[in-house]
């Protein structure tokens, strides 16, 4: 391995260090908004757009308001690594998320800071380590099998709905035990609350929980079920008895269960963060999947290609077998650069910082959205055009670039013009799960069925997720030589 090359400081050879150039105190444009509105309307007209707007006008630091809170959009990627990872420290996920998700996930992973946050992350870690996450690649492809087998040849069917429900299986099955999969319908009613609750189109969704609009009070009312469904779920878990340790346990909740046994967190916590990895992967991984499903049925050559990638390996994937489909890791990757499923997500920095040459105060909402970034042409030609190929060097067929963590695709850019997962030390604890159940998904149904688009156009809107703005449809055509048509589907 290379030693880095070091100098001595009177190295006559030694460039002179520079010191950056004192940040603008006039802060970063503030291209303005109405009067106790701020930019509410635009926000809430289109935020997404609102979004890259801002960016493409007034560049990677631009302030804007939401009725009196102070927030400012960082779309440079270098910015971005400086929040993220670099000064992470002077960052905390602030104010903002815990007045709008707090009532939802609590003190969990998602929102806990500082001492709190790391323990909760440290105790946590055993369940996302490499050999656990390949464990669950058993229900990932058997939920893909019985999705595959319960559709007829030329059916349409709605991505985003059959995506949902295969999350929700596999993240019952692996993560919080398959006992939750009895109270379906009580994370159904506080799932959709939630997206009517977070809904950007409605100025409504921009104000704190507790204001009693309707969607609030529906809202509290199906967080209050779940949360009380939850505790009932753990108290069973507690009575089957605990694994001894954390590392020791078969599934997340036993992890968490054990880790309240060894005083790691109390119950509270407990049931937070149950709910907190309920929603953190379970929406998410639906949206990557179906946007996944839905960019290749727009795309018949690639999808072909994909499908001969892992026909060869003769029978559905292992997770150790996904190092060898660059093509299908591909497909993925550009899809969550398309279109992001976590479209923004927030910080608050604890002291004045330097951001993008400028000077941004302590307090103030700092808007980090890989949407806007993942679709802007400096750093990606044809940002909006799906183009898997820009993840292969030419005629790729070595291990996959990127098995273990996205990218980078083909090209110079910066590190932080792709970020569907976060970054830094704060960065998705689900990152090595959701890439590995997208991937297995995919390919469970390529090697069954054929994807034909039938919605042509697809709009999305910004909800606490980047959410479908109506049904995704696709026509699915059984292959001939699809493994269904040979075996009896797998519905034990
Ligand atoms: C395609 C799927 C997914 C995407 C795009 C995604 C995206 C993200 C992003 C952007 C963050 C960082 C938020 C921030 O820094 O404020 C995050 C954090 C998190 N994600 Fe994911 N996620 C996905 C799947 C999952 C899954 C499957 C799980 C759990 C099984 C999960 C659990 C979490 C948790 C608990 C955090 C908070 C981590 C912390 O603060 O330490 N996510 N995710």
């Amino acid at each position: 391995m290379c030693e880095p090359q070091t100098r001595a400081a009177d190295d006559p050879d030694r460039p002179p260090k520079r010191t950056p150039p004192d940040p603008d105190p006039s802060g970063p444009p503030n291209p303005g908004g109405l009067p106790l509105l701020g930019n509410v309307h635009e926000l809430a007209s289109d935020a997404l757009d609102f979004y890259e707007r801002r960016a493409a006008t007034h560049g990677g630091v631009v302030r804007y308001d939401v009725f009196d809170t102070e927030s400012y959009l960082v779309s440079d990627p270098a910015a971005i690594r400086r929040v993220l990872v670099d000064d992470h420290d002077r960052y905390e996920k602030g104010e903002m998320p815990r007045s709008r998700l707090g009532g939802l996930l609590g003190g969990g992973l998602f929102l806990a800071e500082g001492d709190d946050w790391r323990e909760q992350r440290t105790a946590m870690r055993s369940a996302f380590f490499r050999e656990r996450v390949a464990e669950y690649g058993g229900p990932m492809v058997d939920h893909a099998r019985r999705t595959a087998a319960s559709w007829d040849d030329g059916d349409v069917v709605d991505a985003c709905d059959a995506a949902t429900d295969y999350a929700f299986a596999v993240l019952a099955e692996s993560l919080l035990g398959s006992d939750v999969e009895r109270e379906r319908e009580t994370v159904r009613a506080a799932a959709e609350s939630v997206t009517e609750r977070f809904d950007t189109r409605r100025v409504t969704s921009f104000l704190p929980e507790w204001v009693p609009t309707p969607a609030n009070r529906r809202y509290r009312r199906r967080v209050a079920a779940l949360r009380s469904t939850i505790r009932t779920l753990v108290a069973e878990r507690r009575a089957a008895g605990p694994p001894a340790n954390p590392a020791a346990a078969s599934d997340l909740l036993g992890t968490l269960v054990a880790a309240a046994e060894v005083g790691a967190m109390d119950d509270d916590r407990l049931v937070d963060n149950a709910v907190t990895f309920l929603f953190a992967g379970h929406e998410t991984s639906a949206l990557g999947l179906t946007y996944t499903l839905y960019c290749l049925a727009h795309s018949p050559a690639f999808q072909e290609r994909v499908r001969n990638e892992v026909a060869a390996l003769g029978a559905d994937p292992e997770p150790t077998d996904l190092r060898e489909c660059p093509a299908l890791t591909a497909a993925v990757d550009e899809a969550l650069r398309l279109y992001p499923p976590v479209h923004s997500f927030f910080r608050e920095p604890t002291e004045p910082v330097t951001l993008g040459g400028y000077r941004v105060p302590a307090g103030v909402v700092v808007t980090l959205s890989p949407w806007t970034v993942h679709r802007d042409e400096r750093w990606w030609d044809d940002p909006t055009a799906y183009r898997p190929e820009r993840w292969l060097s030419d005629g790729a067929t070595g291990p996959v670039h990127g098995d273990e963590t996205p990218g980078p695709a083909v090209g110079e850019r910066p590190e932080y013009a792709y970020f569907p997962f976060g970054g830094g030390p704060r960065h998705c604890i689900g990152m090595r799960f959701a890439r590995q159940e997208l991937r297995l998904a995919t390919a469970t149904l390529l090697r069954r069925l054929r994807l034909e688009p039938v919605t042509t156009d697809l709009s999305v809107r910004a909800s606490a997720n980047t959410r479908p703005a109506g049904p995704v449809r696709v026509r699915v055509h059984t292959l001939d030589e699809s493994p269904g048509a040979t075996e009896s589907p797998d519905t034990s």
